[in-house]
């Protein structure tokens, strides 16, 4: 991914201090999702880099929904949908995942993955790293491979990378 991507992003994220908590500094994306040509420059440089590489792209509820369909229906091919527990009819995989404070649970509908398939998994960020941890978890579950993962955001200081070991991760920005 580019320089030139990598500013075009940056200069359509808002720095929020403070939300959701106190002390949090929010990257909010909703300023580069509303702009139409940032997002298409975007969704562009994402198809260039994975073309012919991969068979699937797996969004993770909800914000990785916003990058991944318009990224699958680009290169035409499918979109997994990784959903927040209860909210896929079974029969699904799941997979429990610790947050900051408790538990999170993703899940899956395993026939939505073909055997053998490359699925990249697509995220707007990448913080602690147990989202994509369990999104990588649940698609091998499935009987998918995981070429790599891509992200928009990387939050370096939390060190996700440290739980995504062997799997090549690529962010478009980091922080
Ligand atoms: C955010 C973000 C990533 C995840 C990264 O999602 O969109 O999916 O956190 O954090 P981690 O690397 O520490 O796991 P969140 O669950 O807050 O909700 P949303 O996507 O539904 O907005
Ligand atoms: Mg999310």
């Amino acid at each position: 991914v580019s320089a030139e991507l990598a500013e075009l992003v940056r200069s359509h994220v808002r720095d929020v201090p403070d939300f959701p908590s106190e002390g949090v500094l929010f990257r909010d994306i909703t300023p580069l999702i509303a702009d139409g040509p940032a997002f298409d420059a975007l969704i562009t440089a994402l198809a260039d880099a994975y073309r012919g590489r991969i068979d699937a792209v797996a969004g993770l509820e909800s914000r990785g929904f916003i990058l991944a369909a318009p990224l699958a229906a680009r290169l035409g091919i499918g979109m997994v949908m990784v959903r927040k527990a209860g909210r896929l009819p079974g029969p699904v995989l799941g997979v429990d995942y610790s947050l900051e404070y408790g538990t999170a649970r993703l899940e899956v509908r395993a026939e939505t993955v073909q055997d053998g398939s490359r699925v990249l998994i697509l995220d707007d960020v990448l913080a602690t790293g147990g989202t994509a941890a369990a999104a990588i978890t649940l698609i091998e579950q499935a009987g998918g491979h995981v070429p790599g993962l891509a992200v928009l955001l990387e939050l370096e200081a939390l060190a996700g990378r440290r739980k995504l070991e062997g799997y090549e991760v690529q962010s478009v920005l980091t922080y």
